[in-house]
C-alpha cells in the first residue's frame, strides 16, 4: 500500500512547536508528509525545522512552482489535511470560505477528511463568533477537535490548549482509518460515560470496581473521528484524555448523575459505558475510621444509588435523543440483557460477557448490542475501538 499522504497544516499560534511533534509521529509511522504552514506560523517554526522534519521542502507560497498549481494539487493529492494549531483566523476563514494563502487554498480543494485542532486563548475560543464558525464547520463534515483545558500562553489557564501531539495523532489515525466513509455522526453531540464510580466512606477509603473506563475513552474518540462534538463524563479514568472531547471529571455516582443530567440537554446520544455503583455506604465519615484494639468494626450500611441510565431513559432531555446502556453479565448474557434493555428503557444495551478476566482492563472486548425496535448485532472479540465503532453504527442509523 502507498504511505497515506497527510497534509500537515499550521497556523499562526505558539503551540506551532508542538506541530513538530505530530509530524514526527506521522513520519516514523509511514506517512508521506506535506507541511503548508501560514507566514504567521514560520514566525514561530522557521521553514528549515519543516524541511529537516519531513523530508521535503515546506510548501509556503502560492505563487511558488505556479506551473505545478500548488494551490490546487495539495489538497486534491492529500487523504488527509489536518492543520495543528488551527487560530481563531483560520477557522474562520476554512468555514468562510477564504483562500488567501496557499493553506486557506488547499482546505478549499481538498476532498478528504480534514481535522482541525483548534489552539487559542480561552475567550476567544468561547466568543460566538468562533463558536458559530466550528458548528458551521463540524456541520460541513470537518472534524474539529475541542481545545484541552490548562496552561495557556503566559499565565493564564482555561480551554484553549492545543491538546497533546499524541493524542492528535491518533484522532488522525482514526480519521484515516475511516478512509472516505461518511463523518455520519457530523453536527451531533455525544454524551459518553467512562470508567468506574467511587464512593467514599471516610476521606481515605471507597467502595469502587474494576471498570478501566478504556470502553469509553473507544466510544469517546471513535465518535470524535466520526465527527461528533462530544463530551465524556470520566469516572476515575486514569488515562489520556483523547484529543478534541470535552473532558468532564466526576467521582461518584451523585456526581455522574449531576453532570450527566446537565451534559445530556442539548444531546443527540448519549451512552453510559461507565460502571455505576449501585450501592453508597449510607454515612460518610468526615475523618478517618480508625480500629480500636478490642472492639469490632461496626457493619458499612450502603443505601442504592439512583439507576442514572434508567432516569435518562425515561426522562428524554431532547425528542429523539437516544439512550445506550452497557450491561455486564456473567450468565444467560443474552436472556439478561433483553430484561434489562425493557427494564432500563433504553434504546440500545451493549451487552459484554464478564468474568474470568474477560472485559475489565483488557484492549479486547466481544458483545452483543441488542436494540429496543428488536435488532441484535453480535461483535465479535475485537479491540474495544471495534466495539465502539459498531455502537456508532447502530446510533448513528437510528439517529436518521
Ligand atoms: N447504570 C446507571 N446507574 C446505576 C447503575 C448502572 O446508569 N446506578 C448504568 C450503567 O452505566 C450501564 C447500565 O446501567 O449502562 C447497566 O448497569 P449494570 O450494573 O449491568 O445493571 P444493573 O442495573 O446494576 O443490573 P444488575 O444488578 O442486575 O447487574
Amino acid at each position: 500500500m502507498n504511505a497515506p499522504r497527510v497534509v500537515l497544516g499550521v497556523s499562526g499560534g505558539i503551540a506551532a512547536y508542538k506541530a513538530c511533534e505530530l509530524l514526527r509521529r506521522f513520519t516514523e509511522s509511514g506517512h508521506q508528509v506535506t507541511v503548508v504552514p501560514t507566514e504567521a506560523a514560520l514566525h514561530f517554526v522557521g521553514e528549515a525545522t519543516w524541511a529537516a522534519l519531513s523530508g521535503r521542502p515546506a510548501a509556503t507560497e502560492t505563487w511558488e512552482s505556479v506551473h505545478e498549481v500548488p494551490h490546487v494539487r495539495i489538497g486534491q493529492n492529500a487523504d488527509l489535511v489536518v492543520v495543528a494549531p488551527a487560530t481563531a483566523d483560520l477557522l474562520a476563514k476554512a468555514a468562510h470560505g477564504l483562500a488567501d494563502d496557499l493553506l486557506t487554498n488547499t482546505l478549499l480543494t481538498a476532498r478528504c477528511p480534514v481535522v482541525l485542532a483548534p489552539a487559542m486563548h480561552t475567550e476567544m475560543w468561547e466568543h460566538p463568533a468562533t463558536q458559530e464558525n466550528v458548528a458551521t464547520l463540524r456541520r460541513r463534515g470537518t472534524v474539529v477537535l475541542e481545545p484541552a483545558v490548562g496552561r495557556l500562553t503566559g499565565k493564564d489557564t482555561g480551554k484553549g490548549r492545543l491538546p497533546e501531539p499524541s493524542e492528535i495523532f491518533e484522532a488522525c489515525r482514526r480519521v484515516l482509518a475511516r478512509g472516505a466513509a461518511e463523518q455520519d455522526l457530523a453536527g451531533r453531540h455525544v454524551v459518553v460515560s467512562a470508567g468506574g464510580t467511587r464512593e467514599p466512606l471516610d476521606p481515605v477509603r471507597f467502595l469502587g470496581n474494576r471498570s478501566s473506563g478504556k470502553q469509553g475513552y473507544a466510544l469517546a474518540a471513535t465518535a470524535a473521528a466520526r465527527g461528533a462534538r462530544v463530551t465524556l463524563l470520566s469516572a476515575n479514568a486514569e488515562l489520556p484524555d483523547p484529543a478534541g472531547v470535552d473532558v468532564v471529571r466526576v467521582s461518584t455516582a451523585l456526581q455522574l448523575r449531576e453532570a450527566a443530567h446537565k451534559a445530556v440537554l442539548d444531546a443527540d446520544a448519549v451512552v453510559m459505558a461507565a460502571a455505576v455503583a449501585d450501592f453508597r455506604p449510607a454515612e460518610y465519615a468526615t475523618g478517618k475510621i480508625k480500629k480500636v484494639e478490642g472492639v469490632d468494626p461496626a457493619p458499612v450500611v450502603l443505601v442504592r444509588n439512583p439507576d442514572i441510565l434508567a432516569e435518562l431513559s425515561a426522562e428524554r432531555a431532547r425528542p429523539g435523543q437516544l439512550v445506550v446502556g452497557f450491561a455486564a453479565e456473567t450468565d444467560d448474557v443474552l436472556a439478561n440483557g433483553r430484561a434489562k434493555l425493557a427494564r432500563k428503557g433504553c434504546d440500545l444495551l451493549v451487552v459484554n460477557e464478564v468474568g474470568d478476566g474477560k472485559a475489565f482492563g483488557q484492549d479486547t472486548n466481544a458483545a452483543t448490542v441488542l436494540a429496543a425496535d428488536g435488532g441484535e448485532t453480535q461483535v465479535p472479540h475485537g479491540p474495544k475501538e471495534v466495539l465502539a465503532d459498531a455502537v456508532w453504527d447502530a446510533v448513528a442509523a437510528r439517529l436518521g
